[in-house]
């Protein structure tokens, strides 16, 4: 048996169900930080699920936590908006700032409790906590990019995570956390790994300055990085949980912010790389973080129009990936020691926008939440090789 008809039947076994979901990522607050209702949700959610020209239906999407913004421990208004338009939901639990997840947990209890069913089966994936452990990186500190939690505290909430769901249909629900790529490439952070199911990375090469980030590049910076994760991942699945450049702020280093470079990225790294491959949630359907100049959105006001034609070109400019480049003069910064090194001097920040609010309650972290701040997560991704077999057998 092949490794990966191996891996495929696990995987399984064990409820992961393979597929190559499509998504956007989703902040419990509107860009003026007033929380989102089900209306918010639910028209998010049709844009998506109607974009003109997608290479696929995007009937997927990532939230940051399961609390409806400004409430205590009330589930999140996206989960009836999911259910009356069958999207399908990776939920997250935010993480940091806290010393217990018990108001995540009571609003997931809640919410299978009064939609059983009909919300259950929505649920893809969990992401216990999102970008955490950059927060608390060199990278992160140097970037203000706010409170974030360490892989012991990540892991105790795994498991406070597991023994709440444990009697529940959420029980087969497969476990990840959402970090950026060098977060994951840092051995500090091995266990973390080895207690989750699945990878989530967010990757902006736009944030890698000093490694050439114009945008001609960013397809090598991305599979790079992406490598890198793939390599530190032990062969679990890897998805793509944020990743986007924007189309307007101003320039980062090389990179530049401009709808034509928002779609020559779409292009480039999304339909070459990740659409119908990877597990992706784009970074973003609209923008949420008042905070962050860069916007990301591919859309105005949710109009089923984006700024640019989302249809994927049959051919690329971004060569195939040589692993020997790792180590070259290409990288400023890159020693010997290669990609190792080239991804710990990142600078990846969190995702760019703010996520999740809360304003007050435990989870007051959430403001900055997702959100990286002014920052921006760089990602990688996970075995594609892997996950290219696994879908090749199912
Ligand atoms: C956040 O909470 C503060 C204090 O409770 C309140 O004044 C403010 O309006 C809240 N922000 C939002 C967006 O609701
Ligand atoms: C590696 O991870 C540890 C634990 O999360 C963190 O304390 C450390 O700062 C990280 N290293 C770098 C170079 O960011
Ligand atoms: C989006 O909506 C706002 C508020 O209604 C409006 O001012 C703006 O012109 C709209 N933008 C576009 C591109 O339609
Ligand atoms: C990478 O380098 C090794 C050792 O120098 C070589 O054997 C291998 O063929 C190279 N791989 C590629 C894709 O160039």
């Amino acid at each position: 048996m092949r490794a990966s008809a191996l891996i495929a039947a696990c995987l399984l076994a064990s409820g992961v169900s393979a597929e190559n979901y499509l998504g956007f990522n989703s902040g419990n607050t509107l860009p003026d930080r007033s929380a989102k209702f089900k209306k918010d949700f639910k028209a998010e959610f049709e844009t998506a699920q109607n974009l003109e020209n997608a290479p696929g239906k995007f009937n997927s999407v990532r939230l940051y936590t399961n609390i409806q913004a400004y409430s205590t421990d009330e589930p999140i208004e996206a989960f009836e908006a999911a259910i009356e338009t069958k999207t399908k939901l990776l939920l997250g639990i935010w993480t940091s700032g806290t010393d217990s997840i018990e108001n995540e947990l009571s609003a997931l209890k809640k919410a299978i409790k009064k939609y059983g069913k009909d919300f259950t089966d929505l649920v893809i994936g969990m992401s216990i906590g999102s970008e955490d452990l950059y927060r608390v990186s060199e990278t992160g500190i140097k970037n203000k990019a706010g409170v974030g939690a360490g892989p012991q505290t990540l892991i105790k909430f795994i498991n406070d995570y597991k023994k709440a769901i444990a009697d529940t249909p959420l029980a087969s629900v497969p476990i990840g956390h959402v970090d950026t790529w060098d977060a994951w490439t840092n051995s500090s952070n091995k266990a973390v790994i080895d207690a989750l199911d699945w990878i989530g990375v967010d990757e902006y090469p736009y944030y890698e300055n000093g490694k050439g980030n114009n945008i001609k590049n960013a397809g090598r910076l991305f599979d790079r990085a992406y490598a890198a994760v793939e390599a530190a991942a032990g062969g679990k699945p890897i998805w793509v949980t944020e990743t986007g450049w924007p189309y307007t702020g101003p320039d980062w280093d090389e990179a530049v912010p401009s709808v034509e470079n928002a779609q020559y990225y779409w292009q480039e790294v999304g339909c070459r790389k990740l659409f119908n491959k990877v597990p992706t949630f784009w970074y973003n359907l609209r923008d949420s973080n008042p905070d962050n100049e860069m916007k990301f959105a591919i859309t105005k006001n949710l109009s089923t129009k984006p700024l640019f034609d989302l249809t994927c070109p049959t051919k690329f400019e971004t060569p195939d990936y040589d692993p020997n480049e790792s180590a070259s003069a290409t990288t400023p910064g890159a020693t010997a020691t290669g990609f190792t090194t080239v991804v710990s001097t990142a600078t990846p920040t969190g995702s760019p926008a703010s996520e999740s609010g809360s304003n007050g309650s435990d989870s007051s972290a959430e403001e900055n939440s997702g959100s990286m701040g002014k920052g921006l997560s760089m990602a990688a991704i996970g075995s594609l090789a892997l996950v290219a077999g696994v879908f090749a057998l199912f």
